[in-house]
């Protein structure tokens, strides 16, 4: 088989690569090694970047969107128990938007599905060959046979655990962080007791409380890296939620687990003909919910830089696409970082402690402190095709 970029994974960077190539007339394969069921299902992130949405417009992908995501304005920072409102649409004029990863994911591989985009998931052993030549190949099992796809690029959109970073691990430069604690997350059936994001510093560790709908409500414990997620009743978890939170609406509880949190950029994020996009090169601690909508920038720059490598035979954008995706990668590690650093108990004791509600303070009081948190948060306006 041959096609012009073969793509590794199917989450929102691989298919979201794929919706726009379709649309600059390259073709793509996509290779997912989960079935279609799991990785529609499988739950993570929520919050969307203006940014991202109107890619996802563009692309045609965002009528249930429209319909069904919930637009926010602003987050509490919630400390001393009392929520603090930080006004994100007045201090930037912009908004972000609430709609399910898994949901995003639907959308976008029905949207390919539609349009005739091949899209093979349950696909084994995927392995890459000949990167540093013009024809590299993906070899992978599907339907019980054994395949191999020749192509123009690869694109490893694979995650933080996929094969495609393994292969060219002995050529990047790994800058790696993880934290002490991680988060436990749940799904419950109950309307959420807040109108916006509360991000809640207590004694007892962080605590978010997001949303899904106005029926479900999301919601987020620090808790230790190496806790079990045995350990935690449905009773403990809203009693600790409802300490670290206030007022919580408890429901039933459908899906809960604990994901550690770590910070993690591979440079550059490139080599030959292997191009990563997404968490397979780069991962932030999921305060600040910037994961997703990194993913999706990275893409919208790579595809136009592979459509001019294949199309018109033009490297350069193709070779500048480590710098032009680093920017923002970069940016977001710093504010990520900072949001995490803010809210969890760090463990440094006291006087850590006492830091960071004075910094909390300073983001209440001070209009340029909430103005550089919001324009982070929403999102800096997407860099112009480079
Ligand atoms: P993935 O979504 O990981 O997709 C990679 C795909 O590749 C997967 O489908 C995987 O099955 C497949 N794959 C892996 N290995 C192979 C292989 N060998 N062969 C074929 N296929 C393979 N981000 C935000 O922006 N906002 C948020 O609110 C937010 N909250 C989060 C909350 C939690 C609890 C977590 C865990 C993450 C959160 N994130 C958030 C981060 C966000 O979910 C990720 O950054 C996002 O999934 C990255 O997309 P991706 O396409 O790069 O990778
Ligand atoms: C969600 C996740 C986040 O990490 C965050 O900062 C905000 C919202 C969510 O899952 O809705």
């Amino acid at each position: 088989m041959r096609t012009q970029v073969g793509i590794i994974g199917a989450g929102p960077a691989g298919l979201t690569l794929a919706m726009l190539l379709r649309r600059h007339g390259i073709d793509c394969v996509v290779l997912e090694n989960r079935d279609r069921a799991y990785v529609e299902k499988r739950v993570r992130a929520g919050l969307l970047e203006q940014n991202t949405v109107d890619l996802l417009r563009k692309l045609g992908v965002a009528d249930r969107l429209d319909r069904e995501g919930l637009e926010h304005h602003g987050i509490y920072l919630r400390y001393r128990g009392a929520n603090h409102y930080v006004d994100m649409t007045g201090l930037t004029g912009r908004h972000i938007t609430i709609y399910g990863q898994q949901e995003v994911v639907k959308d976008l591989t029905q949207a390919l599905l539609d349009r005739g985009v091949e899209v093979l998931f349950e696909t084994g052993n995927v392995e890459l060959h000949d990167i540093e030549t013009d024809a590299p190949r993906i070899t992978y099992d599907h339907a019980g046979e054994s395949h191999e796809l020749t192509c123009d690029v690869i694109a490893g959109c694979d995650g933080f655990h996929g094969v495609s970073r393994q292969t060219i691990k002995d050529h990047i430069t790994e800058y790696d962080y993880t934290y002490p604690f991680g988060w436990l997350g749940i799904l419950a059936e109950a309307a959420p007791a807040t109108d916006e994001l509360i991000y809640a510093w207590h004694e007892d560790g962080f605590a978010l409380y997001t949303m899904r709908s106005t029926k479900i409500s999301r919601l987020y414990l620090q808790v230790d890296a190496d806790d079990d997620i045995a350990n935690w009743s449905d009773d403990r978890i809203w009693s600790e939620l409802s300490t670290r939170l206030g007022n919580v609406n408890e429901g039933k509880i459908f899906d809960k687990g604990i994901t550690p949190m770590r910070s993690y950029v591979a440079e550059p994020m490139q080599r030959g003909r292997l191009f990563l996009a997404g968490d397979s090169a780069h991962i932030v601690p999921p305060t600040g919910a910037k994961g997703l909508n990194l993913a999706v920038n990275d893409v919208r720059l790579l595809a136009p830089a592979l459509t001019d490598l294949i199309a018109k035979g033009d490297k350069r954008r193709a070779d500048g696409y480590t710098t032009a995706a680093l920017g923002r990668v970069w940016r977001a590690q710093d504010f990520s970082n900072y949001m995490t650093q803010m809210l969890h108990d760090l463990g440094g004791g006291p006087f850590q402690r006492r830091m960071q509600l004075a910094r909390l303070e300073y983001v209440a009081r001070s209009e340029a402190a909430a103005r550089s948190l919001a324009e982070n948060y929403v999102g800096l306006p997407a860099e112009p095709d480079f």
